[in-house]
């Protein structure tokens, strides 16, 4: 029988604030793990200015769940806060287990101040780096935190075991209050300012103002070999990642194994997370590790460098450290090498299940675009598409809707390809910018193999858009640059050991091929990870019906589901 263990995360991570060996709280036999997550407000100090933010447990960036492969995980969130809340546990597969995803309204109702939910739901067939974060409005702004899944026990890694563990959060901060500034901006039709800082760990490190003390360091030993675990929580940005004179082996992504290789630099989009393992093997120092955006548009971002410390042992903090080569902000050409470098680790343990026969065919294409808006700014509102659908938020759970058959919520007429056949990446298109709204959702039978093409446009801009689909992996079989040809470009898919993972970019102009087999039922979102898009519409989900055998349908809510 399983035991009970209560973990206190504060205490945690006080401990794992030292580094210097792998030190898990986890306990060999324990087979659920119970989490107590209080969302407060609290006030915290960055750049110079102190605000208050909402946290879990009064943290920032939250708490780590730690987990082992085949665990249960119970996680009681209640919140103190003035807002709505609800979290999601970002690549966690939630098997019939929509009720444990936590997007706002698709698969709950928020849960309101003063009340709890529990978040109960099995790590089945995951291991690696994943993260939560809220699923409602901005917050996810500050409250979010790492999840580390351990293999099973006697189970070791593909690759050589590190001699300690480090988390890396990369995000962003800005110095008003998210929520106020999306809201304004909202009424206004616009985007709301840009962070006004990149931060990693919560700290946006010394190159800013006020920062000396806001800076994240880790200590090495000499000779020892490091596992990181990068997240990227940033609301916006893709990001580069590097440490100064010291090269990393990327082993996994978003908690799929890779083949490893080596690399100076890496890209990581919102919503991704990638595990590197660094050999501190150079001359004993203070090196910076250094985070900033990747943009190859004239969009303007907050294109400023978070930094931390890798610091050898012995070396005192006086020591100036040295800065890291990142890639050009504009470096397309970085990003399409390193994308190609991605393989899944594809061997007899860990094989990569790419659906070789395709059931279903999808065309989706990502416009951004401006709709008529009377009480805005210039009377208009920036706006995004999927298949030039704007995708309007319900007020009840889309799950609930499905589940227990309530009439009027969605309509499950999704297009499988978009209203109108154009060229997609040619020039930019300025005018008739307006899209049609709904909430539409793509209805898919049980275990059919999907293959979905997710085309850029030059609808207003391009842009490079990372997409993240709930509840599924998928593989990744193919990207290019301009208008996907379907005579063509299958032939140049990767059949064999392509990335498997849960979010994935859209490169600037170009297209991305995705395959996955639907054996999940439930309602499963889909949306551009850059928060900005999201709540300009950039989403939808598809209803995964259910199959016929005993394990194949969603399991009954909770009986703490929270009401709408
Ligand atoms: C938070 O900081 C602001 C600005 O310094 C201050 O006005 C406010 O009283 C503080 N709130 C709490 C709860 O400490
Ligand atoms: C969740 O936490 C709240 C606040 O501590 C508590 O009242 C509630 O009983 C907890 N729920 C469960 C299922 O433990
Ligand atoms: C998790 O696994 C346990 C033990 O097999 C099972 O009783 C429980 O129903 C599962 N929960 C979910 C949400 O699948
Ligand atoms: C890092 O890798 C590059 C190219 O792969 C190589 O030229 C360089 O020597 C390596 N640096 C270190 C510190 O290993
Ligand atoms: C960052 O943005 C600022 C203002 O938009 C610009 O002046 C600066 O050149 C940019 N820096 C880089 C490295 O792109
Ligand atoms: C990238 O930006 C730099 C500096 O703004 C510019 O000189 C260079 O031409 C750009 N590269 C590309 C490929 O656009
Ligand atoms: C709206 O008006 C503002 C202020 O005049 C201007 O800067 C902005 O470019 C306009 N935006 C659009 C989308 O037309
Ligand atoms: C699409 O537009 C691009 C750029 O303007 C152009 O090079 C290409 O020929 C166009 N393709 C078609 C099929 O018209
Ligand atoms: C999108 O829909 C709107 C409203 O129906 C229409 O005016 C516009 O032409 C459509 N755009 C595209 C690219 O299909
Ligand atoms: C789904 O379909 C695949 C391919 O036909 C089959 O191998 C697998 O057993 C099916 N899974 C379920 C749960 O029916
Ligand atoms: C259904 O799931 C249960 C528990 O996860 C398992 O014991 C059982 O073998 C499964 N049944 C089938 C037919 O797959
Ligand atoms: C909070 O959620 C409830 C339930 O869905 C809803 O009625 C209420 O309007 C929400 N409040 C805000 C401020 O969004």
């Amino acid at each position: 029988m399983a035991r009970q263990c209560t973990f206190y995360s504060g205490s945690i991570l006080l401990f794992l604030g030292f580094i210097g060996f792998v030190f898990l709280p986890i306990d060999a036999e324990a087979a659920v793990k119970k989490y107590q997550f209080d969302i407060q407000v609290k006030n915290v100090s960055r750049l110079c200015h102190a605000k208050p933010i909402v946290t879990v447990n009064g943290m920032f960036p939250g708490p780590t769940i730690y987990a082992r492969e085949g665990d249960r995980v119970l996680v009681n969130v209640t919140n103190y806060a003035q807002y709505n809340m609800s979290i999601h546990w970002h690549g966690l597969k939630q098997f019939r287990n929509g009720w444990a995803d936590g997007p706002a309204y698709i698969t709950q109702c928020p849960i309101k101040s003063g009340n709890s939910y529990t978040y109960d739901f099995n790590v089945t067939g995951q291991r690696g780096t994943l993260w939560w974060h809220a699923h409602i409005f901005w917050l996810r702004a500050t409250v979010y935190g790492a999840i580390v899944i351990m293999p099973k026990e006697g189970t070791p890694f593909p690759f050589p075991q590190p001699y300690s563990e480090v988390n890396l959060l990369l995000g962003e901060w800005w110095n008003t209050d998210v929520e106020e500034a999306v809201k304004q901006a909202n009424k206004l039709g616009m985007p709301p300012a840009m962070s006004d800082a990149h931060t990693i760990n919560g700290k946006p490190g010394p190159l800013f103002p006020c920062s000396e003390k806001h800076t994240f360091a880790m200590e090495v030993e000499w000779g020892k070999t490091y596992l990181l675990r990068i997240i990227n929580a940033a609301l916006n940005d893709e990001l580069f990642f590097a440490i100064a004179g010291h090269n990393m082996t990327i082993v996994e992504i978003d908690a799929v194994y890779t083949k490893p290789f080596t690399t100076q630099a890496l890209l990581i989009a919102p919503g991704q997370t990638t595990n590197v393992l660094v050999r501190a093997d150079r001359t004993p120092a203070r090196y910076f590790m250094g985070a900033r955006p990747f943009m190859d548009v004239p969009i303007p971002v907050d294109n400023k460098t978070a930094t931390a410390i890798l610091q050898y042992k012995g070396i005192p903090n006086t020591v100036t450290p040295i800065l890291p080569q990142l890639p050009p902000p504009n470096d397309t050409e970085f990003a399409s090498s390193y994308n190609d470098k991605l393989r899944s680790l594809n061997t007899p343990t860990f094989p990569a299940n790419v659906p070789i026969k395709v059931d279903r065919h999808l065309f989706y294409t990502i416009g951004l675009g401006q709709n008529p808006c009377p009480s805005c700014l210039n009377g208009t509102q920036l706006t995004a598409s999927l298949n030039n659908i704007t995708f309007v938020m319900p007020r009840i759970g889309l799950l609930q809707a499905h589940y227990f058959n309530i009439k009027g919520v969605f309509r499950a007429d999704f297009p499988d390809r978009p209203p109108a056949v154009f060229n997609y990446t040619g020039a930019p298109l300025t005018a008739n910018l307006g899209t049609s709204s709904g909430t539409r959702l793509s209805r898919v039978a049980f275990n059919k193999s999907i293959e979905l093409v997710l085309q850029d446009t030059n609808l207003l801009t391009v842009e490079s858009h990372p997409f993240h689909l709930h509840g599924y992996n998928f593989f990744v079989v193919g990207r290019g640059i301009g208008n996907f040809d379907p005579a063509k470009d299958p032939a140049m898919f990767n059949l064999v050991d392509p990335p498997e993972r849960n979010t994935i970019g859209v490169p600037t102009g170009g297209w991305t091929a995705i395959r996955f087999r639907a054996d999940n039922p439930g309602v499963w979102f889909m949306h551009c990870h850059l928060e900005l898009h999201t709540s300009w519409g950039l989403k939808m989900a598809f209803v995964v019906e259910d199959g016929k055998g005993p394990n194949q349908s969603v399991l009954p809510p909770p009986k703490d589901l929270p009401p709408c």
